[in-house]
């Protein structure tokens, strides 16, 4: 019943498109009922003599065979053509309702669920949905109408004949009603297992240059074939029981055939029917069968898609717990870019939290630094406050409102963020830093290129901003796509800039220039910067010192320095003398 009702949704601005069809699919099957009966006509005229018939000449039963095959060749191709354009706007509405959907998903839905799979289900399961509207509904409604409108034709040539060779028709109909909950699990198997395989063959790829490093290739075939492999069999076995009522149809349908050619040759010999009324028995038996086989296969078409919806709406149903508040406004006024963190207790896991009671605040305009060993929870820190994930206790706030209470769009138009781990997209360079603000000016663009120290690697491209990078492109150095994403967050001009550990892939000096030059950027903006490297930081207005999601000690460089603790120690340790990264024995 869900299915019914998912589907007649997705139908939505459709249907009359889907009607259309099925009209064209009854115009079809009427006139295939039809050319035996004319034929009858000629049959009678030929053994009973010209009185036995509605007196048609040939010239006309001709002419009525001709306008009923093109109505036939006609209404086959209007129902092909509306179903299939009806399939696959939906597919395309489908598509892109689960991308933005997806899109929408809170950055914690992305660790839990594979790409891989989120593709498998908004393209493969997408496709069977497009496959059962297009084969599927047409033919299911043929399926039904053709035999009964011939089982009532017979009738009323014959009752008594009628009764007894379409005897087996119950059996037909109860072998394909049978086999239809069977299916639907193996089916269900046979798309999961697809999700696993694809998303394995994702994840290899993405991890190539990984697999080839380490001279894991045998291995990571190894792991596509287990998945093809059970893929391959889920779908073997699906394939074997969906087949089985197809074959005792066949069986089934040859025992109809075998009763008409016994009852009635019997009583065609006794003169009781005649050989015209025996005819259209003996055609009509040959498609009476014909669409309970179609429903069989139908059946599967069907339960695919009906698997498959499932999975596309399952996912549709995910909702986001990181939305707007319903009174979420723009706050009135000239805002101000404060940040605060109040009692702030978060874990990626609510049982483990990350941070505990995280108290600091950042004064408009201000510079913070985040230090802290790796794991202490800076990057998390920097996470919460475009609400990427909203804390277990305590508040976020920007220009002393919580966060929850701002529009998700307006906060996060007022960050710019530039992420541990830089993401490009397929693309020229300049579309990459346009991503930051697509309306911006080229010399927007050259401005932000050259704060982020950037100007000079870009131009001695092979194509300066138009080269192509990202995947498919040229690779860029880990110091270079840095300062890519730096251009991008510049360009982007908002009040509120991130840095997490956004220069640590850059040499020593150049991480002097772009301080420099982001320094001047940076100036009334409020400012979040992480990093290890403690001589980048030491100018910061105030450095907090987070040891394993607490809040060490916070202050100015010389106070921190002079206390003697956390902070001072690592200012030691990070003495470019004092640790060697590989120690010789
Ligand atoms: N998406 C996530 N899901 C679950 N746990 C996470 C996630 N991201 C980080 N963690 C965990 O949270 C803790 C803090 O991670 P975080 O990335 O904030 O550290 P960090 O201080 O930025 O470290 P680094 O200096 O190495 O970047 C770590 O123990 C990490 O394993
Ligand atoms: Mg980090």
């Amino acid at each position: 019943m869900t299915f019914l009702r998912q589907f007649y949704q997705i139908l939505e601005g459709r249907r009359v498109l889907l009607s259309l069809s099925v009209v064209c699919g009854l115009l079809f099957a009427l006139a295939n009922l039809i050319p035996p009966l004319l034929i009858r006509e000629l049959i009678r005229w030929i053994t009973e003599g010209r009185e036995a018939t509605s007196g048609f000449g040939l010239v006309e039963l001709s002419a009525a065979l001709l306008g009923v095959y093109a109505v036939r060749g006609l209404s086959r191709y209007g129902y092909g053509r509306f179903s299939h354009v009806a399939a696959y706007s939906v597919m395309h509405d489908l598509m892109i309702r689960s991308y933005r959907h997806i899109q929408r998903l809170p950055h914690r839905f992305f660790t839990q669920e594979r790409t891989g799979s989120l593709i498998a289900r908004s393209v493969n399961d997408v496709e069977a949905v497009e496959d059962f509207i297009a084969h599927g509904v047409p033919e299911t409604i043929l399926a039904l109408v053709i035999p009964a409108a011939m089982m009532a034709v017979l009738f009323s040539i014959d009752p008594q004949l009628a009764l007894i060779t379409l005897a087996p028709i119950p059996l037909a109909g109860f072998l394909v009603y049978r086999y239809v909950k069977k299916v639907r699990g193996m089916w269900r198997a046979v798309r999961e297992r697809l999700a696993d395989l694809v998303a394995q063959i994702h994840d290899n790829l993405a991890g190539i240059a990984v697999i080839k490093s380490f001279v894991q290739e045998s291995r990571s075939a190894d792991r596509i074939e287990e998945h093809s492999r059970r893929f391959r069999d889920t779908s073997i076995e699906a394939n074997y029981i969906s087949i089985i009522p197809s074959g005792l149809i066949e069986a089934v349908g040859g025992c109809g055939i075998v009763l008409v050619i016994w009852s009635g040759g019997s009583s065609a010999l006794e003169g009781k029917i005649a050989v015209a009324d025996l005819f259209v028995f003996i055609v009509y038996m040959g498609h009476i069968y014909q669409p309970f086989l179609q429903l069989a296969s139908i059946n599967d078409v069907l339960q695919k898609a009906s698997v498959s919806t499932d999975r596309v709406f399952q996912l549709l149903a995910v909702e986001s717990d990181i939305i707007d508040a319903p009174d979420a406004a723009v706050p009135p006024g000239k805002p101000s870019w404060d940040i605060c963190f109040e009692g702030v207790t978060f874990g990626y896991d609510p049982d483990e939290p990350v941070l505990r009671e995280v108290d600091f605040r950042i004064e408009s305009g201000q510079v913070v630094a985040l230090v802290g060993h790796t794991g202490a929870g800076k990057s998390t820190v920097s996470a919460l406050l475009p609400r990427y994930y909203d804390p277990q206790q305590g508040t976020v706030s920007v220009g002393g409102g919580d966060v929850r209470g701002l529009p998700l769009d307006y906060l996060r138009g007022h960050i710019a963020p530039v992420q541990q781990d830089v993401f490009l997209f397929h693309g020229s360079v300049l579309d990459n830093i346009l991503f930051g603000r697509p309306e911006a000016t080229e010399e927007d663009v050259r401005d932000a290129a050259a704060a982020a120290n950037a100007e000079e690697f870009i131009l001695e491209l092979p194509e300066g901003y138009d080269t192509l990078v990202g995947e498919r492109g040229i690779r860029l150095s880990g110091g270079q796509k840095q300062r890519l994403s730096i251009a991008r967050a510049l360009l982007k001009d908002a009040p509120i800039l991130i840095f997490d550990e956004a220069t640590s892939a850059v040499d020593t000096e150049t991480e002097l220039l772009i301080q420099e030059a982001v320094g001047r950027l940076v100036r009334n903006r409020t400012t979040l910067v992480i990093a290890h490297r403690l001589s980048t930081v030491r100018n910061a207005d105030t450095i907090v010192v987070l040891e394993r999601g607490r809040v060490a000690e916070m202050g100015s460089h010389d106070e921190l320095v002079a206390r003697g603790g956390l902070y001072s120690r690592m200012i030691e340790a990070q003495d470019p003398a004092s640790v060697p990264l590989i120690k010789r024995a």
